[in-house]
């Protein structure tokens, strides 16, 4: 795993060869300094062209090294060498140019990408600044606002729009080819980017860009310091303006904001398809039967469409096939609208769309998605007709939230063909699967599971089946803190705010209003019978909204009001509720201070993960904080429940349950896995893996 280095008459290659994407560590380092050192030995060259083997130009420096200290030689050195290099340097880029790798790229005299390339300097996604003079180059290419935005939202741009802004000098099928055609007298004139000045940007465009980084990135703090660095390539000399990059490079990347979104990026990549699944290779799938189509149904089917996948969508009546086709047409609005689509590219999907109330026309399917109401006799109902009209090849799944996959598939003549596969809404643009493992499943439908969430690029998370699976078993407890908090005496503003303060993208209440409070209330009246008589039952508050028609913002009023349809406002009413409410269930109630809800609504949700754990219900902490974030909006800069559970400690987190179980031992009563791990000295990311 080399770069390797060669010479054809006048020209020298430099190809970085460190698969899978070419991360650019230690050894790519040295090998680059190695080939400066080589070339600048060499006599008659007018080119070096730097290229990367395999589908990467490089993916960005090796954040495997981000933990210990660094090692020289340094890439910033590396890259400045290239650009001081006598001879001059152009950056050939086929596929992924990204971070330090195009930071390379930046220090070339020129570039030429493929039109499938994308460059960026997506650092901030890890915390971190561009370490190696992305900040100051690229807005000396770009201008100083586009650069801003690159460099703080991490977004890559595809080539065209690289060749368009002038990240790029020319597009080309095979730039190492072009990069050889290169006129050589241009090339000589062509000036270090250093050199060159930096287009400003008015004050307000920057700081309309800092209110935006704020709203969407709250509570992050790399984003504004890129933002900082590349406004002050237009003004600060090049040198000072490095020195400073760097310096915030190594502070950020030591601190918990980087360190945890590490761990995201890592537990990310690692979610992939267990050990014990591995050798089977799953029947290759081209048509999928999806039956349902409502809020979740026209979803999939169209995530299945975008990933090249013929769909048969089964409704139960002509009615109903004309709503699943105007949920679809309502996603491909969006997706127009937003961009992420083109017109083209909508019809040439729809197309493979057959929305019938035919189960008979799913024939050749490899696999149905089940997505119809949440009612096991509706769902067996299902399976029943899918288990008639399908070959006995096709994997059955279900995306039941709350239902068991056992009870569903017990009806089947073979229910090791059903796995549950639950996709969060909108399931075209959420990136997490709850691939369920119902005590029947077989290794094939779960390996068949894993390969249909590789092709629809989602990440894939295993969970046993119990009540909620993984996601929706923490947020059941999340839930249920957050409703005794508000019952004894906080509001639902409050709670709300305390949430979003410590980085939730929403807080419960807010959360609730947009999905609908009769969901949870129809499964709470399904859990009745088997409620445990200790445990207090919290939600009054909440089933006596539902009784009064406040089912959230479908109706425009819930927790909070929603005046015309805009946006919420609190509601003096839901207050008194709360005060009646409380004084019939004897509380007498107190206020809470922020900090102390979040404490809460934190142990609770750990406590219920530990369980998971406990149970084998999870495969390690690290798929439990994959869920929490990408499902539930726990913030990414925490690193996911259990990261932030570590980063408290199972000592700490035992003595604060404790504590509370004085006041409530049936709901605080510590998990056993807490207690161990405590006593142990382990941590929760020590467990299972
Ligand atoms: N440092 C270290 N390892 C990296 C890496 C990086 N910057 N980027 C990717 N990898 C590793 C992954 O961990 C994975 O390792 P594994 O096979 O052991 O699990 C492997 O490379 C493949 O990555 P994956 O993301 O699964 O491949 P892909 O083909 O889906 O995507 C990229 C390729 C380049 C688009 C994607 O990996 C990416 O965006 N990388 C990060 C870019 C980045 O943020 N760079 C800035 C670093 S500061
Ligand atoms: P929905 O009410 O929006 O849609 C259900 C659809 O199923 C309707 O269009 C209905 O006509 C159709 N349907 C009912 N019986 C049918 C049958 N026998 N044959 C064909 N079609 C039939 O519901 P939804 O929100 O899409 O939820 C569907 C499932 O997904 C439920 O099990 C739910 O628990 C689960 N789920 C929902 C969400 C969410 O956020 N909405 C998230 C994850 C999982």
């Amino acid at each position: 795993m080399p770069v390797h280095r060669r010479r054809e008459g006048a020209a020298a290659f430099v190809e970085l060869d460190f698969p899978p994407v070419n991360a650019i560590g230690r050894d790519a380092r040295r090998g680059l300094a190695d080939a400066l050192d080589w070339i600048e030995a060499q006599d008659g060259l007018d080119r070096v062209i730097l290229s990367g083997r395999g589908t990467c130009f490089a993916a960005g420096a090796d954040a495997r090294e981000f933990d210990a200290p660094p090692v020289p030689p340094h890439l910033p050195d590396v890259a400045r060498r290239i650009e001081d290099c006598p001879v001059p340097w152009i950056a050939a880029i086929s596929g992924p140019a990204l971070g330090g790798g195009l930071e390379l790229a930046l220090a070339c005299r020129a570039r030429i990408a493929s039109p499938k390339a994308s460059l960026g300097l997506p650092e901030t996604t890890l915390g971190v600044v561009p370490g190696a003079g992305g900040t100051q180059r690229l807005p000396r290419l770009v201008g100083v606002e586009r650069a801003a935005r690159m460099v703080a939202f991490g977004r890559p741009v595809a080539g065209a729009e690289a060749a368009t802004s002038g990240l790029v000098e020319a597009l080309a099928d095979d730039p190492v080819a072009a990069a050889c055609a290169v006129d050589t007298a241009r090339l000589r004139e062509a000036a270090p980017v250093r050199t060159r000045s930096a287009a400003p940007a008015a004050a307000a465009t920057l700081e309309a860009l800092r209110a935006e980084i704020a709203a969407k990135l709250p509570g992050r703090a790399a984003p504004g310091v890129a933002l900082d660095l590349v406004a002050g390539a237009a003004s600060s000399p090049f040198d000072e303006a490095l020195a400073a990059e760097r310096a915030a490079f190594l502070r950020l990347r030591e601190a918990p904001e980087a360190r945890a979104l590490r761990h995201l990026f890592f537990a990310e990549r690692a979610a992939k398809v267990p050990a014990s699944l591995a050798e089977i290779a799953p029947a290759p799938i081209e048509r999928v039967c999806v039956v349902g189509g409502g809020t979740m149904g026209a979803g999939i089917a169209w995530a299945l469409l975008s990933a090249g996948l013929d769909v048969t969508l089964v409704e139960t009546d002509d009615e109903a096939v004309a709503r699943a086709r105007a949920n679809l047409d309502k996603i491909v609005a969006q997706g127009l609208k937003g961009g992420h689509v083109s017109k083209g590219q909508a019809d040439e999907r729809r197309a493979r769309l057959d929305a019938t109330t035919e189960f008979g026309r799913a024939q050749g399917a490899g696999l149905a998605i089940e997505a119809v109401f949440e009612d096991i006799g509706a769902k067996r109902a299902v399976f029943a007709r899918l288990e008639a009209a399908l070959g006995a090849e096709a994997i059955f799944a279900t995306n039941t939230s709350y239902l068991d996959p056992d009870a569903i598939a017990a009806g089947l003549a073979d229910p090791s063909r059903l796995v549950g596969l639950h996709f969060f809404a909108p399931a075209h643009v959420m990136r997490l699967v709850e691939i369920v493992r119902a005590k029947e499943t077989s290794p094939r439908a779960l390996a068949a599971a894993y390969a249909l969430a590789k092709r629809l690029g989602k990440v894939p998370v295993l969970a046993g089946a119990c009540e909620g699976f993984v996601g929706n078993r923490i947020y059941a407890r999340y839930r249920e803190a957050a409703e005794t908090i508000l019952l004894d005496g906080s509001t639902p503003w409050e709670i709300d705010s305390a949430m979003t303060g410590f980085g939730f993208a929403m807080g419960p209440y807010e959360t609730q209003d947009l999905s609908g409070l009769d969901i949870a209330f129809a499964n709470r009246r399904r859990k009745d019978a088997a409620r445990d008589p200790a445990r207090r039952y919290p939600f009054v508050v909440a089933d006596r909204m539902v009784a009064e028609g406040r089912l959230g913002r479908k109706a425009g009023v819930g927790w909070y009001r929603y005046p015309g349809g805009g946006p919420r406002v609190d509601d003096p009413l839901v207050e008194d509720m709360i005060a009646e409410e409380a004084r019939f269930a004897k509380v007498s109630r107190r206020a809470f201070a922020a900090d102390e809800i979040v404490e809460r609504c934190t142990l609770a949700m750990i406590d219920e993960a530990a369980r998971i754990l406990e149970e084998g219900m999870a495969r390690s902490a690290a798929e439990i904080d994959l869920v929490t974030a990408l499902g539930y909006g726990f913030p990414r800069a925490r690193g996911g429940l259990m990261f932030h559970a570590d980063a408290l400690g199972p000592a700490r987190v035992l003595t604060r349950l404790e504590a509370l179980a004085a006041e409530d031992a049936a709901f605080w009563r510590p998990a056993k896995l807490i207690a161990e791990l405590a006593a142990s000295g382990r941590t929760f990311a020590s467990v299972g893996g």
